[in-house]
Order: C-alpha cells, then sequence, then structure tokens
C-alpha cells in the first residue's frame, strides 16, 4: 500500500478506531455490530479497539465490578478474532490523551448540539442527578476517534449520531484553527447493524436492560442462549411469512443472516414458510454454533496468567506516540503552549 502523509507524518494505512463500554455484559449485538466487523477491518487498516472506561463512568459503577469488566471486555475483544499483533487493544484511561483531547474538544463544542443527543436524552431520564459527563459524553467519544486520525469507525446503528457530532466537531475545529483533524465515516455492517431485544423487538438489544430474556450474552451458556432465544417475543401468525414479517421474527432472521452472512435470497430459503419453533430452533443452532468457539477461546485467555495484562500493556504503548503527536499538534494549532 501506498504511503500516505499527514501534518508531514508519513502512514502506511488508514486507521479504524473503535470501543466498547465496559458497562455490562457484552451481548450478540455488540458482536454483530461491531466486533465481527473489526476483525475483517483489522487486516487492511491499522486498527486500535479500546475499552472505554471513562464513557463508563459517566454513570456510577460499582469500581471492583468495573475492573472486572473491562478484563471480560478485553478477553472478548480477543476471543472474538481480534489479533494483538496487528490491531492494538488498550484501556481507554491509560492513555491520558483521550481525556487531554476531549477537553479541547469540549472548548469547541456548542452545548445546543450535546443536548440534541438522543442517547442523553435517553440516559438523563433514567437518572436522579444528572452528571456533567453525560452531556460531555460523546465529546470524549470525538476524542477517541480524531486522537487516531481515524478514517473509519465500525459500530452499530445506534452510534450514528454520535458519529456525525464527531464529524461536525472535526469540521468545526479545523475550520477554526486549520486543518488538524481527519474526518472519520461511519462504517456499518450490512446486516445486524441494529440487534433487537429478544423479550421485546421495538427496544435495541441493550447491556443495561434488565429482563433476563432480553439479550443472549456472548459468555451466555449454549442451554442458556438457546432458552432465551425459544422464549423470544413473535406474532399471532403461526409461520415465517417474508411478504408480512412481524418485528420479532425480522430480528431472529436479521440475527441467523448477521452470524452465517447469509444474503437475504439464502435467508429466504432458509426460513420461508417455516413454523416459529422450528424458526427459532434454527436460530438458536446457529447462534450457539458462533458462541461455543469463542466461548472455548474466552476460557484459554482468561486461563493464561499475564496475558491479557500483557496485551493491554503493548496496546497502550503501540498507540501512545500518535496520541502525542496529535494533542501536540492540537495545541500548537489552537496557540496553547507546547
Ligand atoms: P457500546 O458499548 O454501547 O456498544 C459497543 C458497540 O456495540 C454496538 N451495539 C450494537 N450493535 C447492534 N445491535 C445492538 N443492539 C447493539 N448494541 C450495541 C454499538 O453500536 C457499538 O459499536 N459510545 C460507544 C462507545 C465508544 C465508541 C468510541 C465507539 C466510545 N468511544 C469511539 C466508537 C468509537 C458505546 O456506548 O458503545
Amino acid at each position: 500500500m501506498k504511503a500516505n502523509f499527514r501534518n508531514g507524518i508519513p502512514r502506511m494505512k488508514k486507521r479504524v478506531l473503535s470501543g466498547v463500554q465496559p458497562s455490562g455484559h457484552l451481548h450478540i449485538g455488540n458482536y454483530l455490530g461491531a466486533l465481527k466487523s473489526w476483525v475483517k477491518v483489522q487486516h487492511g487498516y491499522e486498527s486500535n479497539f479500546c475499552i472505554v472506561d471513562l464513557h463508563a463512568i459517566t454513570v456510577y459503577q460499582d469500581p471492583a465490578e468495573l475492573r472486572a469488566k473491562i478484563e471480560e471486555v478485553a478477553a472478548l475483544f480477543l476471543a472474538s478474532g481480534i489479533d494483538p499483533d496487528i490491531s492494538s487493544i488498550f484501556v481507554q484511561s491509560s492513555v491520558a490523551e483521550h481525556a487531554e483531547l476531549a477537553w479541547m474538544l469540549t472548548c469547541v463544542t456548542p452545548v445546543g448540539w450535546l443536548q440534541r443527543m438522543t442517547q442523553f436524552k435517553a440516559k438523563s431520564e433514567a437518572q436522579e442527578t444528572i452528571g456533567d459527563g453525560l452531556l460531555q459524553y460523546p465529546v470524549l467519544m470525538a476524542a477517541d476517534i480524531l486522537l487516531y486520525q481515524a478514517a473509519i469507525v465500525p459500530v452499530g446503528e445506534d452510534q450514528s449520531q454520535h458519529l456525525e457530532l464527531t464529524r461536525d466537531i472535526a469540521q468545526r475545529f479545523n475550520s477554526l484553527y486549520g486543518d488538524t483533524f481527519t474526518v472519520p465515516a461511519t462504517h456499518l455492517p450490512s446486516s445486524g447493524a441494529r440487534v433487537m431485544g429478544l423479550d421485546d423487538p421495538e427496544t435495541k438489544m441493550s447491556k443495561s436492560a434488565p429482563g433476563a430474556g432480553h439479550a443472549v450474552g456472548l459468555l451466555d451458556p449454549p442451554e442458556v442462549a438457546r432458552k432465551k432465544i425459544m422464549r423470544a417475543t413473535t406474532d399471532s401468525q403461526p409461520a415465517v411469512n417474508f411478504e408480512s414479517l412481524g418485528a420479532g421474527v425480522a430480528n431472529l432472521i436479521e440475527i441467523a443472516r448477521a452470524f452465517e452472512e447469509w444474503t437475504e435470497e439464502r435467508a429466504r430459503a432458509e426460513f420461508d414458510g417455516r413454523r416459529y419453533g422450528e424458526l427459532k430452533k434454527r436460530v438458536a443452532d446457529v447462534v450457539i454454533a458462533h458462541l461455543e468457539p469463542l466461548q472455548r477461546r474466552y476460557r484459554e485467555i482468561v486461563g493464561e496468567p499475564g496475558y491479557l495484562t500483557g496485551v493491554l500493556r503493548d496496546g497502550a504503548e503501540r498507540v501512545r506516540p500518535v496520541a502525542a503527536s496529535t494533542v501536540q499538534l492540537a495545541k500548537a494549532r489552537m496557540g496553547l503552549y507546547v
């Protein structure tokens, strides 16, 4: 690949940055919306994948649980197929420049842009007191991305609005202070970009939703995953009819399609006319077939003392020089003392 130059620094490959909050147990929505695309893009891009613990603390986290979840998420990145020899996996709070750049970006972001974010509105409704961090959340996310001059950001559909804001912030900074940041593109998967809750197909599958039958966790034992899928909400029709798919049935088909990378025709051939009980059984088989090897790798990773710590330390060391050079550049552009 030809080297490209940005701000005088030669680069062989374009960069990718994405992240996951260690705020709950990861589910198949996180895998299909994000991790699965990361595994693919890592071969064509210089890839950075981040466990965004500073984002997680925008709502209260039990300290001991947060620590355990950071490690669980890191191990799940590896178990999903992120290769630490070609991608950098690191914890956001280990690279101080994330918070430093976030402050500079906060100062160019109109508060009205932040108050319009649908995730801010939804999350703040659920809180008694709203921490300022919840409002600043998307600015920190913009800092994560712009710090690495990422060209693409592979995420699920729920992050699209945050990505638009990131582009707006980058453009505003660039126009105020001169060309500094790459304006990143959103990269959505062709299927599985928005996996819905099994118990309520009108709401997005989420780490924090309370219902026991809401999400299939990446670490759910096969019999638990099967039970959740067999109990998924469908509708009053007896069998799959592609001409009028209810939301619950469409979601189950989308899950199988996304795991197997089936075309629409293939999904029709698999499911059209199947009774709902058969559909669920087949979807459960597909999900379990993909989770079993992932869980095996997870157990190997957490069973190897020191391995995970080493991956996270190496990842942070690898990304730090890039983060530092972007902060230097942004400071110089703003006239801060460098
Ligand atoms: P988070 O932790 O909520 O989710 C991690 C990734 O999983 C995707 N995702 C889904 N995809 C499909 N269906 C679903 N039901 C589903 N639920 C979650 C998300 O879109 C995301 O890609 N703000 C981010 C974390 C973040 C970040 C970043 C992402 C912080 N900095 C920089 C990208 C780049 C978040 O809360 O993701």
